[in-house]
Parts: C-alpha cells; sequence; structure tokens
C-alpha cells in the first residue's frame, strides 16, 4: 500500500528537476500533489530520474522537451483524461511507454488503454513493489523497441546492395525510383527475371520516410492460395481447421514499412479481390478477426506483362490500376549493355573477396564475349558467371575458359567494321578505331580501353593529341 504523504505547505507547482541518475526516465502525472510526491520518493530511492506533472499539458511539456521513456499516469483527470493523453502522447514521442493508474471500476477502460497502445495499467491502490516492477518492465520494453529499431537501420545499411550501372536506361529507373521514394504511392516494378526488382524495391524502401521500419517481402507465387491469405492477412486462433495458434500477418508484421509483394501476376483471383479491398479501404482483415488498418506502403513486382494480363482476363484491371500508380520498368541487361564491364569490376570485386583472393583481372577475349552474350537471366545470371569464375579461375586473371560454354561461345554481335587503304599511318588507323568504338560503346570510355585491350589514359592520350 501507498503511504501519501501529507501535502507539505509550499509545495513546488513546478516540475522539479531531476535529481537522481539511471538511465531511466519517468515522468508521473496525476492531479493529486500528494501522489505526485510520493512518488516521487518511490522511484528516487530506486535510482531512476523522475519528472512529474498535475496534468496532461504540463506532461507534454515536459515529454516535448525530454527523452522520457515511462509515462505513469492517473487515468482519471480533470480536464484531459490518461487516455487523451496516451493518444497525444503516441503523437509527440511515439517510443515512450505509458502505464495508467486506475481506480476501482475503471480497469476496463484501462484495458481499452491497452488497445491504443498502453504498456499496462497498475490497480490502485497502488503498491510500491508492483508499481516499480511495471515502471521497469516498460522501461526496458523501451529498451528492446528502440535496439530493435538500430539494428534494424544497421542491418538495413549492410543488406542494401548497391545498385551499379551508369546507363542511360538504368538512371532513368532510379530517378523515378528516387522520386517515388518519399511518397506512400503503390509502387510497381516490372521487368525481366534477374533485372533487379527486388533490388529496386528495396532501395525505395531504403530512401522512404519508412526505411527505420521493416521491409517485409511475400512471394505471392511461392504459396497456395489458401496458404497465401492467411500469411497475408493473419488469422485468428481457430479460425479455420489447423489454425491452432492466433498467427500475425505480413500486413501487420510490415506496419510502419513497406509491404513488397513479389511475383503479383501469379495472385489468384481470389485473393486479388481481398487485395485490391485492401488498397481501396486501407484495411485487410485477418481470417476470424476484427479488421485492422493497414499501415504499410506496398511495392509490387512482376516479371509478367500485366497489361496484356489484364487484357486477357487473368488480372483484374482494378486491382492492375490500383498498383500501377508509378510504375518503374528495370531494363533487361542486353538493352543496356554499357553497365556489363562495371558489374563484371563490382562482382569481382565482391566475389574475390569472398573466396579470399586477389581481384581477378579480365582478358579482353573474355570481356568481349561478356559484352556479345545476350544474358536471358540478366543481372543474376551475370552475377552468378562472375561469382562461378572467381571461384574457378586457376590464374591472376579471367580469361575464356573460366567462363560458361554458353557465355564463351556466345556469337559475336556484328560490329561496324573499319576498312583502311593499305598503307594508312599507324597513327590515323589507331584515332579513326578509338572513335568508331568509343560510338559502339556510346561514348564509355572504360568499354572502348577494355575492348581495345589498353588503359582508358591511353584513350584520352591518344585522343588528345
Ligand atoms: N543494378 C544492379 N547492380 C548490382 N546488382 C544487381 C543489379 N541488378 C540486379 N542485381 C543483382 O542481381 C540479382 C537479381 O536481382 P533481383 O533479385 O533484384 O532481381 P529480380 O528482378 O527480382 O529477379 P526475379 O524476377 O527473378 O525475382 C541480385 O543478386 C541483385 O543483387
Ligand atoms: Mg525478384
Amino acid at each position: 500500500m501507498l503511504a501519501v504523504a501529507p501535502r507539505s505547505p509550499g509545495a513546488e507547482e513546478a516540475p522539479a528537476p531531476p535529481r537522481q541518475t539511471e538511465d531511466l526516465t519517468v515522468l508521473v502525472v496525476d492531479d493529486e500533489p500528494a501522489n505526485l510526491e510520493s512518488l516521487r520518493k518511490i522511484f528516487e530511492r530506486e535510482q531512476l530520474r523522475v519528472f512529474t506533472a498535475e496534468n496532461a499539458k504540463a506532461a507534454l511539456e515536459i515529454a516535448r522537451h525530454h527523452r522520457v521513456q515511462v509515462v505513469l499516469s492517473d487515468l482519471m483527470m480533470p480536464g484531459t483524461s490518461g487516455v487523451d493523453l496516451l493518444r497525444v502522447l503516441k503523437e509527440v514521442s511515439p517510443d515512450t511507454e505509458v502505464v495508467l493508474m486506475t481506480a476501482y471500476g475503471t480497469v476496463e477502460t484501462a484495458v481499452g488503454a491497452m488497445r491504443e497502445g498502453a504498456y499496462d495499467f497498475v490497480e490502485k491502490p497502488l503498491r510500491r513493489m508492483q508499481i516499480v516492477k511495471t515502471v521497469r518492465k516498460a522501461g526496458e520494453r523501451f529498451r528492446l523497441v528502440a535496439e530493435n529499431r538500430s539494428l534494424r537501420r544497421e542491418l538495413l545499411l549492410l543488406t542494401t546492395r548497391e545498385i551499379v550501372g551508369q546507363s542511360p536506361a538504368l538512371r532513368r529507373v532510379m530517378e523515378i525510383a528516387t522520386q517515388a521514394a518519399p511518397s506512400l504511392a503503390t509502387v510497381l516494378v516490372l521487368g525481366e527475371s534477374g533485372t533487379g526488382k527486388e533490388l529496386i524495391a528495396r532501395y525505395i524502401h531504403s530512401k522512404s520516410q519508412r526505411a527505420e521500419g521493416p521491409f517485409v517481402a511475400v512471394n505471392c507465387a511461392a504459396l497456395p492460395e489458401s496458404i497465401l491469405e492467411a500469411e497475408l492477412f493473419g488469422h485468428e486462433r481457430g479460425a479455420f481447421t489447423g489454425a491452432a495458434q492466433r498467427r500475425e500477418g505480413r500486413f501487420a508484421r510490415a506496419r510502419g514499412g513497406t509491404l513488397f509483394l513479389d511475383e503479383i501476376g501469379e495472385l489468384s483471383p481470389q485473393v486479388q479481390v481481398k487485395l485490391l479491398r485492401v488498397l481501396q479501404e486501407g484495411e485487410y482483415e485477418p481470417l476470424g478477426g476484427e479488421p485492422a488498418r493497414a499501415d504499410v506502403r506496398i511495392v509490387a513486382a512482376t516479371n509478367r506483362d500485366l497489361a496484356a494480363e489484364v487484357e486477357a482476363g487473368r488480372f483484374r484491371e482494378d486491382l492492375y490500376y490500383r498498383l500501377n500508380v508509378i510504375a518503374v520498368t528495370a531494363p533487361p541487361l542486353r538493352a543496356r549493355r554499357e553497365d556489363i564491364p562495371l558489374m563484371v569490376d563490382h562482382f569481382l570485386g565482391v566475389y574475390c573477396k569472398k573466396n579470399g583472393r586477389a581481384r581477378l583481372t579480365v582478358e579482353p577475349e573474355a570481356m568481349a564475349k561478356l559484352l556479345d552474350y545476350d544474358w536471358p537471366g540478366n543481372v543474376r545470371e551475370l552475377e552468378n558467371v562472375i561469382e562461378r569464375a572467381a571461384v574457378l579461375a586457376r590464374g591472376d586473371s579471367l580469361g575464356l575458359s573460366d567462363l560458361p560454354d554458353a557465355v564463351a561461345q556466345a556469337s559475336p554481335r556484328a560490329p561496324d567494321s573499319l576498312e583502311f587503304p593499305i598503307g594508312t599511318p599507324l597513327d590515323e588507323v589507331e584515332e579513326r578505331l578509338i572513335r568508331a568504338t568509343l560510338k559502339h560503346t556510346s561514348g564509355d570510355k572504360r568499354l572502348a580501353a577494355q575492348l581495345l585491350g589498353i588503359s582508358t589514359r591511353t584513350i584520352y592520350r591518344k585522343l588528345g593529341e
């Protein structure tokens, strides 16, 4: 039982500065100054930092200016109630945990408050041990949430793979993605298999205001319809045979972040209808449960021609338009061959390091084949080819024999040819050849240099002359 100290004459009205130090700060809100004082003493004896406020307004003022991990607030206060304070506080300081103090007969209200995000409640009369324990637990939860968030940020930095490429085609895509990222708009990423659709989706997430929230991917092709629905929306216990436990769906898990719906073209008509409803209403319904707000940003991807799927009646037109607010199309690798040398270089760096060997150089014949090959599997295929070479190559360079047969035997793309009369001065032959090669590589000097087997510096020098 909490001993309520008599109100001391001239008790200060303003919040006294915190005296004690442990890395847990609690803000006590109660309209009864005597209660504030006894709670302050309790927490100070526990080495916590304590702020006190006699009403919601003062409490918010403190929460705005100090890092408060836990608010312990009376539920019933004249003016703004504890629940109202909770709502506003979650806007001002979303991570702060709130514990409510309830009097007899208000427990139901407190339970309702937990649905709104209160951490817990303690019943009056307060017991010292219990209240300290609850506040400490709330502080621990604050710490875990903060830690989780910072880990997520680090992981994002570690796992967000660099998007390599300088071609105008890729740059256009990245421009659109960069512009779309900060908005909440749904983005549809199109493109052949292996072109980097998922990479683009992750990039959009990393540049969005939800970057610190989760990125949750669902492969719509990998799961049978019956499971997919439960997987997306979750289900209550006993919602269907075999649902022994309540289960959170991906929509719930992506709360505050991005939900990546991969292979969206494979959705069954039934799931298409459900997804459409979510997009229209901003709410989803767990199987056997209550509707919940869909607090997610959706990025969808497919390697199908979705417009053609609509035309053929296999994909709902209304859903298509909902998803296709902003579309980005990842270009196939063969449409941006100028990126190939950069990517080869990039993946060589990654995989030679991974295999603990010195970086391989690429022999000109091998580079020529890498440029000729059509890459039906796009970047993924190129990445595999380089990874394989980084494991298998015996010397310190990557030659034709280190490439898979399909690549090594790629038929040369007919380059433009040059003709010189016998006796043309070598200088002139050189210059015209360099210029023609540059034209062939759309002005990419690096690539031209690789094709010619000379350094980029040599190109600059020769052209300078
Ligand atoms: N521009 C790029 N720069 C660096 N790596 C890339 C690039 N594009 C794709 N990759 C790499 O290629 C592989 C395939 O990319 P990703 O999985 O994003 O393709 P996808 O379009 O989703 O393919 P699928 O349709 O088969 O699912 C990944 O390892 C990715 O990191
Ligand atoms: Mg993919």
